[in-house]
This record gives C-alpha cells, sequence and structure tokens, in this order.
C-alpha cells in the first residue's frame, strides 16, 4: 500500500526513479511524485493520476532534471483525498527535507497539533507530512538520527525515505511495521518498499530489518537501530528472473498470471513430494512432534487468502483429524480467541505484509500459539515473524486481483494437511497417495480449465450489461463461490453475491428475479444432489442459472441450469479449486469488455498495510 522508491548513484535519478514507481504502481496508483536532488537544490514533480501521468509532467518541465539522487511515491490515498498537496514528496517548512512514506502515523494529530504550536505551517491533509516538519524541528543532527526520532516518536506502521538538500548524495530510510528493501547495484543503490522497484537493474538486496534506519549513498549502505548501533543485515539474490515481473507478451499481468497457474502449481509442489508419494514439507519446521502437539488451527487471512484459508479447513479437517477455525484477520483478535502453545495459528497472505493478517499472528505469538506463515514474499514480515514458513513460490503477483497466489496457497495448504495427517499418524502415507497424486495432477487440470477461456468470454459478452450475480456453492466449492464473487466485484465493479447455497432459502432468494445471473459451483459429489435442488430454486424463480460441475455423472438433462461448464472430473478438495479459474477468467473478460484497467483496479491496492 503506497510504493516508494530511492536512488542514489551515477545515472539520472529521474529514469530510476519513474521506473521503479511504474513497477511499484500495483501498491497504489491515485497519485505519485518524486523529488530529485542536485547542487543543493531539491525539484519536486507532483501529480494526481497514474505514474503515466508524473511521466508525462516529469517529461513537460522546462528544464531537465539532471540529479543522480532521489526519491518518489505511488499513493493510496488514506489520509486525505487523491490531490496535488497531498501527493508524495511532504516538505517542511524550509522545503528543506522531502520525505516519502508508506504506512500510517497513527499519533499523527497530536504531533502536527505540538509542531503547529510550534510555528509549522501545513499544507496537506496527510499524516506524512508530520515527518518532515518533525525533522526540520529536530535542528542540526544528523538525517539518519532524526529519521530514527520520527520512528520512536511516531506510532504505527512507517516505511520513509528522507533527502535533504544539505546531505548531497543521500537518502535516508526508516523502517517500522512497513517493508522496506534495499536494492546493491555496483556504483549505485537503491531503496524500495519491494523488490519489483529495482528488479532490472541489480538482484543482489538485503532487506531492512524492523526498527531500522538506513543511510543509502552511491558506494555504501549503513544499517543501525534506532538508537545508532550498527548491523549488517544479510544480502540475498533475488530468484525470480526479470521476465517474471513483465507482461511476456500478454495484454495484462492479470491475465499472464491466470495462464501462469499450472506452472506456478508446479513450483510449489517442485521437490515437496517423495519418491513414494509422500509429502516433504519437515524442513518448514512442522515435524512429528510439533503436528502431535497441536490440538486446534486457528487460520487468520483476508481477501482471496482468506477463501484459501476456508478452502484449506476441509482439507486439514478431513485429512489431518484437528478442529479448524477460519477468522478473517481483522477480526480474530477482538473477539478474544482462546489460544494456548497447543494451537496452531496459520497466517495466509500473498504478501507477508497485510497490516490486518500482521496483527493477527502478533496476536497470537503473544498468547503463545505457534505460528505458520503460508506466502509467496521471501523475508516477508509475516515470514520474519512466524516459526514455521511455508513458501508458496508463485513468481511475482504483480495484478492487484490474486489469481495464481490464490490456487497455490491451495495446492500448499492441500499438501499440508496431508503431511499434518502422517505426521499426526491419523494417515498412513499409503492413505495419502491418492490425494497427494491429485495434487500432482493439479498443474494438468489447470491447462485443462484454462481451455475454458473463450467459452468464458461468450458469456462475459452475452452479460455484459447484467448487475446482478451470485455465486453458490456448499462445503468447499462454498469458498470457490465467494472468491468468484470478489474477482468479479474488483475486477468489473459489478454487484455479485457470494453465497452458501443451502442459505439462500432462508432470505437471500428473495432477490432472485429474471436478470439475475446465478454461478453454481458444484464439484462436491456428496453434496450434487442438494446442490442440485439448490439452483432449481433459482431457476423456478427466473435466474439465468450456470452451473460448474464435473465431467463424472454430468447428465446434462439432471442439471437444473441454463448452462454447464465442464470441469475436469476430480478427486476430493481439488474440484473447487479448479472451479475457481473460469470465475477467475470470466470476471477477467467482463472487466476488459467493460474497458476497465484489470491491473489496477479502482481503488484497491495489492498490499494493504493498513488496517
Ligand atoms: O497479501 P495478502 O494475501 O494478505 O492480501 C490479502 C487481500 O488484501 C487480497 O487477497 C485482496 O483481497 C485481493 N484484492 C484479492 O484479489
Amino acid at each position: 500500500m503506497c510504493g516508494i522508491v530511492g536512488y542514489v548513484g551515477p545515472r539520472p535519478a529521474q529514469d530510476l526513479l519513474l521506473g521503479g514507481l511504474a513497477r511499484l504502481e500495483y501498491r497504489g496508483y491515485d497519485s505519485a511524485g518524486l523529488v530529485i536532488g542536485e547542487n543543493g537544490v531539491l525539484r519536486s514533480v507532483r501529480r494526481v493520476g497514474k505514474i503515466a501521468d508524473l511521466m508525462e509532467a516529469v517529461a513537460r518541465e522546462p528544464e531537465s532534471f539532471p540529479g543522480s539522487y532521489g526519491v518518489g511515491h505511488t499513493r493510496w490515498a488514506t489520509h486525505g483525498p487523491p490531490t496535488v498537496p497531498n501527493a508524495h514528496p511532504h516538505f517542511d517548512c524550509a522545503q528543506e527535507i522531502a520525505v516519502v512514506h508508506n504506512g500510517i502515523i497513527e499519533n499523527w494529530v497530536e504531533l502536527k497539533t505540538w509542531l503547529e504550536e510550534r510555528g509549522h505551517g501545513f499544507s496537506s491533509d496527510t499524516d506524512t507530512e508530520v515527518a518532515a516538519h518533525l525533522i526540520e524541528e529536530l535542528g542540526p543532527v544528523s538525517l539518519a538520527e532524526a529519521v530514527a526520532e520520527v520512528l520512536r516518536r511516531c506510532e504505527g506502521a512507517l516505511a520513509m525515505a528522507v533527502v535533504r538538500r544539505s546531505d548531497p548524495g543521500l537518502v535516508v530510510g526508516g523502517r517500522k511495521g512497513s517493508p522496506l528493501v534495499i536494492g546493491r547495484g555496483s556504483g549505485e543503490n537503491f531503496l524500495a518498499s519491494d523488490i519489483p522497484a529495482f528488479m532490472a537493474h541489480t538482484r543482489r538486496m538485503m532487506i531492512v530489518p524492523e526498527e531500522r534506519v538506513v543511510e543509502v549513498r552511491s558506494d555504501s549502505v549503513r544499517v543501525t537501530d534506532l538508537f545508532g548501533e550498527e548491523s549488517e543485515p544479510e544480502e540475498r539474490e533475488v530468484e525470480w528472473d526479470v521476465e517474471a515481473a513483465e507482461k511476456g507478451g500478454y495484454p495484462t499481468f492479470m491475465l499472464k498470471e491466470i495462464h501462469e497457474q499450472p506452472q506456478a502449481v508446479a513450483a510449489t509442489l517442485l521437490g515437496r513430494i517423495g519418491a513414494g508419494g509422500e509429502p516433504l514439507l519437515e524442513e518448514t519446521g512442522l515435524t512429528g512432534p510439533v503436528a502431535k502437539g497441536i490440538d486446534k488451527v486457528f487460520v487468520v487471512a483476508c481477501g482471496t487468502s482468506y477463501h484459501a484459508g476456508m478452502m484449506a479447513k476441509y482439507a486439514l479437517e478431513r485429512w489431518a483429524k484437528v478442529p479448524v477455525e477460519v477468522d478473517l484477520s481483522s477480526e480474530f483478535r477482538y473477539r478474544d480467541p482462546v489460544l494456548d502453545e497447543r494451537s496452531l495459528v496459520i497466517g495466509i497472505s500473498q504478501s507477508g505484509e497485510t497490516a490486518d493478517t500482521l496483527g493477527a499472528v502478533r496476536f497470537a505469538l503473544d498468547q503463545g500459539a505457534r505460528v505458520a506463515a503460508v506466502t509467496n514474499v521471501v523475508g516477508s514480515s509475516l515470514a520474519r515473524e512466524a516459526h514455521m514458513v511455508f513458501q508458496t513460490r508463485a513468481g511475482p503477483e504483480i495484478g492487484v486481483a490474486a489469481s495464481k497466489t490464490f490456487i497455490t496457497q491451495m495446492a500448499l495448504l492441500q499438501l499440508m494437511g496431508l503431511h499434518m495427517a502422517i505426521e499426526r499418524g491419523v494417515m498412513t502415507p499409503a492413505e495419502a497417495a491418492g490425494p497427494v497424486k491429485a495434487l500432482r495432477s493439479l498443474p494438468d487440470r489447470l491447462e485443462e480449465v484454462l481451455g475454458l477461456s473463450d467459452r468464458m468470454l461468450e458469456l462475459a459478452e452475452g452479460w455484459r450489461d447484467v448487475r446482478d450475480f451470485f455465486f453458490l456453492g456448499r462445503s468447499v466449492d462454498y469458498p470457490a463461490a465467494l472468491e468468484g464473487a470478489l474477482k468479479l466485484k474488483e475486477l468489473s465493479y459489478v454487484r455479485a453475491e457470494g453465497y452458501a447455497a443451502g442459505e439462500m432459502k432462508h432470505g437471500p432468494i428473495a432477490l432472485i428475479e429474471p436478470g439475475v445471473v446465478v454461478f453454481g459451483v458444484a464439484t462436491d459429489r456428496r453434496l450434487r444432489q442438494k446442490m442440485f435442488s439448490n439452483l432449481s430454486e433459482m431457476k423456478a424463480r427466473g435466474g439465468t442459472v450456470v452451473t460448474l460441475v464435473g465431467s463424472e455423472d454430468r447428465t446434462e438433462a439432471a442439471i437444473p441450469s441454463d448452462l454447464v461448464i465442464p470441469l475436469p472430473e476430480d478427486a476430493d478438495l481439488i474440484g473447487a479449486v479448479l472451479a475457481v479459474v473460469p470465475l477467475q477468467l470470466f470476471s477477467y473478460h467482463l472487466a476488459t469488455i467493460k474497458g476497465l484497467d484489470v491491473d489496477q483496479p479502482r481503488n484497491l491496492a495489492k498490499t494493504v498495510t493498513v488496517e
């Protein structure tokens, strides 16, 4: 949520900052800005709109921007609407200090009042501006010391990058709660919210640890804690290649990522299934004694990751015979859940930086629970704070709406369920062999369902003006239906309700009338007849019904449906995962037909680092 980038080096900072911002645009895109320093002057441009608008504005500047250091920002508004005065960077009174920030300063009103009493004048509605004035108020201390003091005084989540007119060639970053990474180049260095900002220039990176300040110069990087104690974060090599963060011939990242799902799942499973078909997940720390010591599992997640958690509940309960509760992260710690050292809390988050999920996990850690992270981002906050890490290995997901990360979460959580079942002694490896085989076939099955793209395009063309959609399912098909509805809402801006099919008769059926389209996900064979009855009830009230159903037992006459979307018949629990793919494609096509920006839907941000 909000992207920040900093550069110091011999090349024109303008190009590196704009390029970095374009790659971070998925984090927020309502306004953007940059500031570049050269010869004792700081020059800044800010614009409402996307990075392309900022690029145009920079190109239209009467004089070129020759500077070789600076910072940039792409915003997802929290405090104050997207306007030029609210766009970052924010300055102090003397226009000497420029700050870009990701996160929320929770005590900003108090700080602002204090600073105003001391004569500071503010020009934006943002919380961020207090940081610039606070640094000014601290007077002639080093910029690193000033940033450390800002981190000490500001409550909330912050990642910031700061330049000061009197400190040429220096960008200072600070991290407390929000992510910040360093890109180490040769004779140049980068600071950013996320790796894609500099991946085209260097693959050597460091994660800035929590509560640290970093001084970035062209030839050095110095990391200190909030009291000046120096430390050296481990340098890592970025494993993704640059192409992974490009569109690779597809018109959008979203379509590319939907089509990458088979390879992504193959990467998730790679090396994690033994020659005898047994799950190999011991390296995560989920060993026999640990698995046997778990009485109860709590899953915490948001959005699409929450739907993965809901689906995983079926796998964990059915196979590992452990009770599972699934909570929205933003609700979890406010309901006083009863946790102890025999509780396993699984935090699912593709980014590993979602503030709600981090809050839930930190609460669980405080209660003494064991915590597992399911995440796509190596070294993310969630990964670093959890006892056990399950890496989904989907590669970078740039489209704001989740696709391949969801499917890989599902594959990994199912494997985790089977692993836990064996480690707990409630399933033998031979009994797990069937579900493991089904998981292994998932990449091929995903290729098959991707073949439904044209069919989903036809449907989207026919229903471009439909205003009301329902997505229904039972058991494991219910979270698949919820995911279908979420994709349609976020990509196409169409009202879409996901509902448990059996629950419709208890109220929402009142909304069914001619013109309403109902997608029914019916992959759970145990419940197929009941699901068909529920869909008949929708059809009887004038709804147009589309059923996603496996091939076995599929006699179209028996299905109370206007249309049938055929899915491969598959083992328990896999079918619902497959059903999500045509629903992703339907939402994608409908949004494209409407001319909407599928990679960056309105009002959203990829990584939600605020509560
Ligand atoms: O990074 P996370 O998995 O924690 O993100 C959770 C949600 O913010 C995310 O799934 C969101 O709902 C996406 N827009 C879904 O497409």
